[in-house]
């Protein structure tokens, strides 16, 4: 009788082999590559053992690598492609409207036709400032958090992720303490508090004891594992916060348009005092990012009410309002805010799904457990359920599981992100057919890993 470990190692040898026949090609990229990109990529999140399928195409749900196999994309460009790879008339927007300038560089009606846009569909917000990512829209705004209240101190979830920016590169791996990044001086983030996700006393703890400026958070934690809120905890965090003084940003560069088209204010009803944006609201392309807020908050930023730079919040960049990712951004949302519908079959089919591969762990051994909200889909090889990226580290069976899964899935065409963190983002363009295939594939691999 073979241990799990021996068990899980013997097919990770037989899903190699068959992955190394299939992905020749890419093997051989990525010993190009890592010659001219440090670690043959340019996202670490984005490789995975023995070495990374290069991608050449993608169109709707699939994408194509540069050995002709054909997959079923679960991570959509990081979650941005909420109506699949390029809808065409998204790209056909962008085209046209690329022939009369790709970046104009002045104010132009584009950017006030989408923030028009984005006040009416994002709750509670009155006024938005377009980035050119998550990351900074998230620096920018905790910037203005802190130019709202005065006060230093931000307090962030474990397991949250807000892009590289040095005030909030903390508390998101293991061991979830001191920078996380070489070159990143623990200084930086001295003005950081980081607590667990869904535990309200170590927010009051944390609230009490420092003078805090906001308390940024994803309402569903994101690539920690797409963990979900429990009962009563966001309204919990926003009565805390606003008990304590603070602000609260909603990070909804994942939940944003996604959870539903107000994003995570609207699904769970709690109301965030700057929200920020990222992914689809570039409409699947670069440069997509946004800060919106009310106007009391915002006027911080106006150079006109405010027009000494020093009592002003600083924003902008080169790029900010560029005409490309604006048309596709408003053209996508526009579409989705005539289709609100979607959302609903949208968020029925991924909670189903979700079930189904719940029921799959439940039926063999309880190896694993699904996790998240509609389309944001965690999978954790863990004997209890995570409410927390601690629990979703600490709690594994076996680290190898992981790799194992993301292996297999591969060989079958399915291709999700992280090899370390699984979490699915569909695009609402996955038809029960796909999310079918997904749970009889899952099925599969738990057949094999635990049949007796
Ligand atoms: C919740 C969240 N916030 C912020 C970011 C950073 O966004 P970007 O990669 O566009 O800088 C990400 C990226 O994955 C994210 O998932």
């Amino acid at each position: 009788m073979h241990s799990l470990s021996d068990r899980i190692q013997g097919l990770i040898d037989k899903y190699t082999k068959l992955y190394v026949e299939k992905t020749q090609k890419s093997r051989e990229l990525l010993e190009r590559a890592r010659k001219v990109l440090p670690g043959g990529t340019t996202y670490q999140i984005r490789f995975f053992l023995p070495y990374p399928v290069y991608i050449l195409k993608a169109s709707g749900v699939k994408v194509w690598d540069v050995d002709g196999n054909e997959y079923v994309d679960y991570w959509m460009g990081h979650g941005t492609h909420i109506l699949g790879h390029s809808p065409d008339f998204v790209v056909k927007a962008v085209n046209d409207a690329a022939y009369s300038g790709t970046h104009l560089g002045y104010p132009n009606t584009l950017e006030v036709e989408y923030a028009e846009l984005l006040t009416k569909v994002i709750p509670n917000v009155d006024m938005v400032r377009f980035s050119n990512s998550g990351t900074e829209a998230n620096m920018y705004a905790v910037r203005l958090s802190r130019a709202y209240t005065g006060r230093r101190y931000v307090i962030k979830m474990e397991g949250g992720w807000h892009g590289g920016y040095d005030g909030l590169h903390v508390g998101v791996n293991p061991p979830f303490e001191g920078p996380e990044s070489l070159g990143l001086p623990v200084e930086h983030i001295k003005y950081t508090i980081v607590v667990p996700y869904n535990d309200l006393n170590a927010l009051e703890n944390a609230l009490k004891s420092f003078d805090v400026a906001a308390v940024i958070m994803e309402p569903v934690l994101g690539s920690g594992g797409c963990i979900e809120p429990q009962p009563g905890y966001l309204k919990g965090v926003r009565e805390l916060v606003d008990r304590y003084g603070a602000l609260l940003i909603f990070d909804e560069v994942i939940t944003g348009f996604r959870l539903a088209l107000g994003g995570g204010q609207e699904l769970f009803n709690v109301k965030a005092d700057i929200v920020t944006l990222g992914k689809i609201v570039g409409g699947g392309y670069p440069g997509a990012g946004a800060i919106a807020s009310r106007s009391e908050i915002m006027e911080l930023l106006d150079q006109i009410k405010r027009p000494s730079a020093r009592s002003r919040s600083f924003h902008g960049g080169t790029f900010t309002g560029n005409k490309v990712t604006l048309t596709a951004g408003y053209t996508l949302i526009n579409y989705l805010s005539q289709h609100k519908s979607l959302y609903e079959g949208f968020n029925n089919l991924w909670d189903w799904v979700r079930n189904e591969l719940s029921r799959a762990c439940e039926e063999h051994d309880r190896i694993c457990w699904a996790t998240g909200v509609g389309s944001m889909l965690g999978i954790h090889f863990t004997r209890e359920k995570p409410i927390n990226v601690r629990m979703a580290y600490e709690g594994r069976i076996d680290e190898n599981l992981y790799h194992l899964a993301h292996l297999y899935m591969r060989t079958k065409g399915i291709l999700y992100m992280t090899e370390h963190m699984p979490h699915l983002l569909p695009s609402m363009i996955h038809t029960r057919e796909h999310a079918n295939s997904l749970i009889q594939e899952f099925n599969n691999l738990l057949s094999e890993l635990t049949a007796k």
